[in-house]
């Protein structure tokens, strides 16, 4: 990649209060970061290792939290806080292994767990002691549900600290020294199995730390418009619309901040469902008066896949093209100084990997609003700080329709990859219409908001049937509909019979070439979200 170097760009998260995280690599440690936004504070994630002393002075945190981790602080060479965090007079809050971690290097004594000090999944806690922490929230005495995944659990405390909570397997469930500001729980506050886990974590940020809470979509907006001026000037912009909502955002924001000195490029791949470039062009260029280049390469693409069969094949495929046809209408803007593009901060947060080396690449992931290689552009990257679901309510601050914005992901090859085998245009068009009628039957059942994702997939499979008299030998069509917080887990959706029934009763009787419909039950892991 050929990047010029950035301009400076003005930093607004300086502007706010905020929390710092340190990671000893949970898994969930992006909950606790999404958690903490909610209650209106910004939020930084670091690996425990890259936070040194002068780094956290200079970031300058309203408090710490240290987050969970596989390790085991009983263990040798297991991970440590940096010792001077603890005399930066700055409240701390310790979550599983940050509460062990903690405990210990304040002289208090951690013990591995033995088999009836574990606990995994749902517990509950007898609230024994008052204490900023739980106020307004829990009272003395009051027993309440939590989420525990623990084996080691703290056996002594350091002076100064009192047990507010207990649990069956850990009598120091919830922990705290109140003149230092320092807490700690065995459960995990930031996972939904922890009813009062948002408000505890929102007790620490507000009333604990004392940060005003002014972390808004709104403020965040005008924010990010005075950042995007300053660093484009009087520079060009294009961006890569997907049709999704990041990208969409990403748009609607710059077009805000610089007018038609962006112009957005659209490229139909003809990989796309049906109706959707339509939707795009009509919001983008009707609605908001951007400018857009709609390219349609459909041909060029389906030429290009012609006979590939194989899923990593189409991929590249899509993702060399893409990129080809990109850089040709970047050609007819006139040349560009800047490429936009909707970075998330999960795309940004460097995780902490125990197992060290690469992972294995499961799917070669080509976004069409990604980032084209041999382009001499800087970035712009205006959502690089927020989370999927503030990326939302950004759209909403900036006015945009409630259906883009709550709209499914689409995957950057698009129908390619959910119809395994050879693609035809006959086959893209069946699928269209499967998946049309599978969309509008969850629609009707208003269920479109409760799925995270629903897809139709036509399968390279012919079956035998009987339609009216007459056998039929035709398409076997999969359903597929999942649960998600962010695309990485899935499960499938446990939709009921009556409304499979439904649907493959329409999908067979109005779609010529399906004679039969499955449901994908299978979760992620084992399985994936698309096939392909
Ligand atoms: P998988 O199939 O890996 O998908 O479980 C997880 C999420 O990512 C989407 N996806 C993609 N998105 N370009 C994209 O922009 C891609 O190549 C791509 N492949 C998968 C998928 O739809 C799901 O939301």
């Amino acid at each position: 990649m050929t990047l010029s170097a950035a301009s400076p760009i003005p930093d607004i998260t300086k502007n706010h209060d905020h929390i710092l995280i340190l990671d000893f690599g949970s898994q969930v440690t992006q909950l606790i970061a999404r958690r903490v936004r909610e209650s209106g504070v910004y939020c930084e994630i670091w690996p425990f290792n890259q936070a040194d002393m002068d780094k956290i002075k200079a970031y300058n945190p309203k408090g710490i939290i240290l987050s969970g981790g596989p390790c085991s602080v009983t263990e040798k060479g297991s991970p440590r806080v940096p010792q001077g965090v603890f005399d930066l007079g700055l409240p701390i809050f310790g979550i599983c292994y940050g509460q062990q971690v903690m405990v210990q290097q304040l002289g208090g004594v951690v013990e591995a767990g033995e088999s009836e000090g574990r606990e995994f999944g749902r517990a509950y806690v007898d609230v024994v002691d008052v204490s900023p922490i739980t106020k307004n929230i829990w009272e003395k005495g009051a027993h309440e549900q939590v989420w525990m995944s623990h084996g080691d659990h703290v056996a002594k405390l350091p002076a100064g600290f009192h047990i507010i909570g207990k649990s069956q397997g850990a009598p120091f469930a919830l922990v705290g020294d109140d003149a230092r500001k320092f807490y700690g729980v065995q459960f995990h506050p930031e996972v939904v199995h922890t009813p009062h886990g948002r408000e505890l974590l929102k007790n620490f940020t507000r009333d604990i730390c004392g940060c005003k809470g002014d972390w808004t979509m709104n403020a965040f907006k005008d924010e990010a418009i005075a950042k995007i001026r300053a660093q484009v000037g009087g520079g060009k912009v294009i961006c890569g619309l997907s049709g999704g909502v990041d990208s969409s955002v990403t748009a609607v924001l710059l077009h805000e901040a610089i007018g038609d000195q962006l112009t957005c490029i659209y490229v139909d791949t003809g990989l796309m469902r049906a109706g959707e470039s339509e939707q795009v062009v009509s919001l983008f260029k009707n609605h908001y008066n951007i400018p857009l280049i709609h390219e349609d390469a459909s041909k060029i693409f389906l030429h290009a896949l012609d006979g590939v069969k194989d899923p990593e094949a189409k991929r590249k495929t899509i993702g060399k093209l893409f990129i080809e046809v990109f850089d040709e209408c970047k050609k007819q803007v006139g040349g560009a100084d800047f490429l936009a593009q909707g970075t998330l901060y999960p795309d940004v947060i460097e995780s902490v990997s125990f197992t060290g080396g690469p992972s294995v690449t499961i799917k070669s992931h080509h976004n069409v609003g990604g980032l084209p290689e041999h382009m001499e552009l800087q970035l712009v990257e205006p959502l690089r700080e927020l989370f999927k679901d503030e990326v939302r309510d950004l759209g909403r601050a900036l006015g945009m329709p409630e259906d883009f914005i709550k709209r499914h992901p689409f995957p950057g090859p698009g129908l390619a990859i959910r119809m395994p085998g050879e693609i035809t245009p006959e086959k893209l068009e069946i699928l269209r219409k499967a998946d049309t009628v599978y969309l509008e039957e969850i629609r009707n059942a208003g269920l479109y908001d409760a799925i995270w994702q629903a897809f139709a997939v036509l399968l390279p499979v012919q079956t035998v049937g009987v339609m009216g008299d007459a056998r039929t030998y035709d398409f076997v069509c999969a359903l597929r509909a999942v649960t998600s917080v962010d695309g990485m887990t899935a499960d499938y959706y446990h939709f009921d019979h009556e409304f499979l029934s439904r649907v493959s009763t329409r999908i067979i009787n109005e779609v010529k070439g399906i004679n039969r419909v499955v449901y994908d039950v299978t979760s992620k892991p084992p399985g994936t979200i698309e096939w392909e």
